[in-house]
């Protein structure tokens, strides 16, 4: 591949607002929240951002260099590096094929909700069932989905600069500042203040080892990492670019956006049901169908709803462009064919991984997968057991195949390196053993077998 002729982020702010969009999705919004809510509240916290600060930003800063040092995405750069790693490629490749097909369904939902609340039927939301009843019928979720694949589509047809970079530029301000707006009003209701204190307090008796397993697989999936996309942002960065300080700033935002979640979500539960944490407990349904009862109980719920809904459609949207982009890229590096061949190529896998994923919410539920629907077995099998995967032969590739030497050299190229020390031991020796951790509890814990 001739990398003179592969496109580039023209700013380092560029770079950064497109890595912050990937990684700033449904995972900060939607599941940040409620694994918080469910793990100990301000221990959860706690425990994450020092995840985030360590392991978070040791394999951040690994991908970036790797896609700079190559001019590669995934499917190539481990193995022009070093060749007995080039199944690690592959590997980190498949996650956002399998990924992007059910996070588009999901982006659907979200659109489908902030559709509602615009049209002034936010209390329709409230009624007992309506989630349920909507994301199991056949054609609405289906109309949603595709209407977010063709948004995603269009953007990724325009390339690198016109779209990726440039969508970002323009809806991730807007989505922080929708945040801040939306985290102060939830906070300043009556009755929240006594949420934010369970936020925010670490309460070490609510420890327990689930609280860092749940908070290292969500940094993960946050982050984007061992999904080859930041190997691909790293391949489209410029050389000059001050790659550390990118890095840091991608971890402040990222990490900044799902504290700015927890803060609007948890405090707004606990106003509404009097101060009672199990109304938290509602897992994935916290957002589609707790929330809605808490804008229902609003004077400005209607407005709110909409808002919020928008922000959350913001975040998905930039990640789903995120993924199609690091698929296509893999294309365009692997059959050398046209971006519009590797876009139509990506749209087809969408839909024939999208739309049963959509039809086993209702239609479909019956096909499962060790007890898993569709979706939620493809959510498994991508997050639990091939990232941790990928994550440490990643760890392993740099301390064992291309050289910690080398992957410093490629940051330091255009940057002070103040976090090297950390770097190097975080690489070497604790990630691995941790990831390992990580990947035989979530899988145990995914096959009902508990061992503590
Ligand atoms: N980081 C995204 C989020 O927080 C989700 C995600 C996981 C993702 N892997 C990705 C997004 C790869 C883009 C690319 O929601």
């Amino acid at each position: 591949m001739d990398s003179s002729a592969r496109s580039s982020f023209t700013s380092r702010l560029g770079f950064v607002l497109a890595a912050a969009g990937s990684a700033v999705g449904l995972g900060n919004i939607w599941r940040f929240p409620y694994l918080a809510a469910k793990y100990g509240g301000g221990i959860f916290l706690l425990v994450y951002v020092v995840l985030a600060l360590t392991f978070g930003f040791t394999l951040m800063t690994a991908e970036i260099a790797i896609g700079r040092k190559t001019g590669l995405s995934a499917v190539k750069a481990y193995e022009v590096l070093d060749r007995r790693f080039g199944f690690v490629g592959i590997l980190s490749s498949l996650v956002p094929m399998i990924i992007l097909p059910y996070y588009t369904v999901i982006s659907g939902w979200v659109a489908k909700y902030f559709f509602t609340y615009l049209t002034g039927g936010g209390q329709q939301a409230v009624a007992e069932g309506y989630f349920k009843s909507f994301i199991s019928s056949t054609w609405s979720p289906i109309f949603w989905f595709l209407l977010c694949l063709l948004a995603t589509f269009a953007v990724v047809m325009m390339g690198v600069e016109k779209g990726v970079e440039k969508c970002s530029k323009l809806l991730m301000p807007f989505l922080v500042v929708l945040s801040v707006v939306i985290a102060i009003f939830s906070i300043t209701r009556p009755g929240a203040w006594e949420g934010v204190l369970y936020y925010i307090l670490p309460d070490p008796s609510r420890f327990s080892i689930m609280t860092v397993v749940a908070a290292m697989g969500q940094m993960f999936y946050s982050m984007s990492l061992a999904m080859g996309i930041m190997i691909t942002y790293g391949s489209y960065m410029k050389k000059d670019t001050d790659l550390a300080h990118c890095v840091g700033q991608i971890e402040i935002f990222d990490t900044g956006i799902a504290f700015l979640a927890g803060l609007i979500i948890i405090p707004a539960v606990f106003a509404f049901s009097g101060g009672d944490a199990d109304a938290l407990n509602a897992g994935a349904g916290l957002m589609f169908i707790t929330l809605p009862k808490v804008f229902g109980s609003m004077s400005m719920g209607g407005i709110v709803g909409a808002v919020f809904f928008l922000l959350v459609l913001f975040a998905a949207i930039t990640s789903t462009i995120s993924l199609m982009e690091a698929i296509v890229s893999i294309f365009l590096d692997r059959f050398h064919v046209s971006r519009p061949q590797a876009c139509l190529a990506v749209l087809v896998i969408c839909l024939v991984l999208g739309l049963p994923s959509s039809l086993g919410q209702g239609s479909w539920a019956a096909i499962t997968f060790l007890g898993m629907n569709i979706q939620d077995f493809l959510d498994f099998i991508s997050n639990s057991v091939m990232m941790p995967i990928a994550a440490f032969c990643t760890c392993i590739f740099v301390s064992r195949g291309v050289g910690v030497s080398a992957i410093l050299e490629e940051v330091k190229h255009s940057s002070h390196f103040h976090r090297e020390k950390l770097f190097v031991v975080m690489i070497r020796y604790i990630a691995p053993i941790f990831i390992i951790a990580v990947l035989v509890s979530s899988v145990l814990s995914a096959l009902n077998i508990v061992v503590i």
